[in-house]
């Protein structure tokens, strides 16, 4: 069975996409397989993220009982398979801790990885998720609101024995009025998994409906995020050289 792991954050607009779309394209890369979960149920965008948004069944169809798992794996471009949202207003039929659970399953026994990019917040459209994952990636900017507010996950993912695994922390500008990496790690009492720069690129790659790795290889935010795809198998990142020298200096 493929390792489940739910990518969330207690504010929204952090990377929480950016990241699945990078993380995903990484581990494939690095020969893994990998499946992303579009679990955003009232507001999908991670088939945005990667150019391809109207699919002929979604993640609706296979919580609603409508269609198999197997239906709604689309190959992407980039070596991973991706289930999707629903883009339409639809109101689900039947979501509960059984019907994700399910699919969850499901999904584990045909992946290395299977990586879901949950809603924000701390409503049912991301806890379900969470509680049916095995391990949980907290994702934040480094700011005391998104900070706290991210604390409530690691309660959440404790009582339904899902592992928080680490922090991801996004969209660093090492301006002095930033909480410092440390004090993030302290206060969540997490492990901090990658430390990724506000990176203009990363704009970019997102206009051009692909993942920064691919888009930008070189660029800080790509190296970082395939570092942090390196650590979830436990293999040695070896930054481009050119970033070398910038790659070190922002992991110290
Ligand atoms: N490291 C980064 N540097 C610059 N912009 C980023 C970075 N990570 C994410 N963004 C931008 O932040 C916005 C929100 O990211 P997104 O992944 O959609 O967040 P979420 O899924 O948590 O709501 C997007 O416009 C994205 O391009
Ligand atoms: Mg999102």
């Amino acid at each position: 069975m493929g390792r489940v792991i739910a990518v969330a954050s207690g504010k929204g607009g952090v990377g929480k996409t950016t990241l699945v779309s990078n993380l995903s394209a990484s581990l494939a890369r690095y020969g893994q397989s990998v499946i992303a979960v579009d679990a955003n149920i009232t507001t999908s965008n991670l088939g945005i993220h990667l150019g391809v948004s109207l699919f002929p069944v979604t993640l609706h169809d296979i919580l609603d009982g409508v269609a198999d798992v197997n239906d709604a794996l689309f190959h992407h471009e980039h070596g991973f398979r991706i289930v999707p949202g629903d883009i339409s207003i639809r109101k689900l039929k039947s979501f509960n801790k059984r019907t994700v659970g399910n699919t969850l399953y499901k999904l584990s026994d045909k992946a290395d990885f299977v990586l879901i990019d949950t809603a924000a917040g701390l409503g049912k459209e991301a806890t379900e998720f969470i509680r049916a994952a095995d391990e949980l990636i907290t994702v934040t900017n480094p700011n005391l609101p998104a900070v706290t507010d991210a604390l409530k996950l690691n309660a959440i993912a404790k009582s339904h024995d899902t592992v928080p695994i680490g922090v991801i922390i996004n969209r660093i500008m090492n301006h002095p009025s930033e909480m410092p990496a440390h004090e993030i790690s302290d206060f969540l009492s997490l492990p901090i998994l990658g430390k990724i720069p506000e990176d203009k690129t990363v704009h970019k790659s997102v206009a051009a409906k692909t993942p920064v790795i691919a888009y930008a290889p070189k660029s800080p935010a790509a190296q970082h995020m395939r570092s942090i795809a390196a650590y979830l198998i436990g293999e040695e990142f070896i930054p481009r050289r050119s970033l070398g020298h910038t790659f070190f200096g922002w992991m110290k």
